[in-house]
């Protein structure tokens, strides 16, 4: 019998060091982008691919997660009773009926593959997806979310499948790379996978960017593997270790992806969603426009 994709798990336990003092007391997952949380853009990939429960793997400080997709009972009254139908519905939208919502506790930060262990007692033998919220991927107009792109694959291939893009060289250091032997347009068989490589150690530029397809063997393999990078349990290490037992896939999915793990990438994603949002998408290019040529005027170049 076929097996499909059921089950996602979101890392959501890091500390978030990089957007400090935002994410002081709040997880960097819960930042918007315009007005939605990134781990609310996350879980509508997930659910439109078909998936119908969500693995939180918190840590402290992370009860922000659990609120927001909790009931609000407090609030949807007060909505009701104000007759803002259209609000409530939204808050009412969060998790679509038939969606259900796990946390699990991770109680060190040992790495991204501890955490995808800790899902194990949830997920069981069941293929899963692993999505990091911070790479946020704008869904295609054809071939819809990198996750459902994924699960096309998987439910044809029936084996572990890594979302990957090509990155500047000079990027690797900040991705698993992995080695690609041609499988398909667009798919390649995973031959090996280094985390964080030097770009002369790089075994290519096709870098996995948060969106993971695997088989449960890996928890057996994450289980047993040594400490890697950064003295963590490496995702990476326990795919490295499952592609000599098991087929790979690495697939470069159609859709633009947004590192908001970045300043940077998280300020052009804010942008780029903000000019098409339905509301206030016209309003906000209009001040672009009107006031692009006064970008001097705003931040004086440093050697004016
Ligand atoms: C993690 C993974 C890395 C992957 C990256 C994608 O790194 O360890 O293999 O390429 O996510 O965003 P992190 O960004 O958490 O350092």
């Amino acid at each position: 019998m076929k097996r499909q994709v059921r089950k996602a798990v979101f890392p959501v336990a890091g500390l978030g060091t990089r957007f400090l003092p935002a994410t002081k007391a709040s997880p960097k997952e819960m930042l918007p982008i315009v007005d939605k949380p990134l781990i609310q853009y996350a879980v509508e990939e997930a659910v439109a691919a078909g998936v119908d429960t969500l693995v939180f793997i918190i840590g402290r400080t992370k009860n922000a997660i659990a609120d927001h997709f909790d009931k609000a009972y407090e609030l949807e009254v007060e909505l009701e009773t104000r007759g803002k139908t259209d609000l409530l519905q939204v808050v009412r939208g969060i998790v679509p009926s038939g969606v259900e919502c796990v946390y699990v506790r991770q109680a060190e930060a040992l790495g991204l593959g501890h955490a995808v262990l800790c899902a194990r007692p949830v997920v069981s033998d069941e293929p899963f997806a692993v999505i990091l919220a911070d790479d946020l991927i704008e869904e295609d107009a054809k071939e819809g979310g990198a996750l459902s792109q994924m699960a096309r694959l998987f439910n044809k291939y029936q084996c572990s499948i890594l979302g990957v893009e090509r990155v500047p060289k000079e990027e690797t250091h900040k991705y698993g790379i992995v080695h690609p032997l041609p499988f398909a347009n667009r798919i390649s068989n995973v031959d090996d996978i280094v985390e964080k490589p030097k770009p002369e150690n790089a075994p290519s530029n096709l870098a996995v960017v948060g969106r993971y397809i695997l088989t449960p063997r890996i928890f057996d393999l994450l289980q047993t593997i040594p400490r890697g990078a950064g003295n963590e349990i490496q995702l990476t290490d326990g795919i490295a270790a499952l592609l000599n037992e098991e087929q790979v896939l690495a697939y470069e999915f159609s859709g633009r992806r947004h590192d908001c793990g970045s300043k940077l990438g998280y300020l052009v994603a804010t942008v780029e969603y903000g000019v098409r949002h339905p509301e206030l998408g016209q309003q906000f290019q209009t001040y672009l426009r009107a006031n692009a040529h006064r970008l001097d005027e705003f931040a004086p170049a440093a050697d004016a």
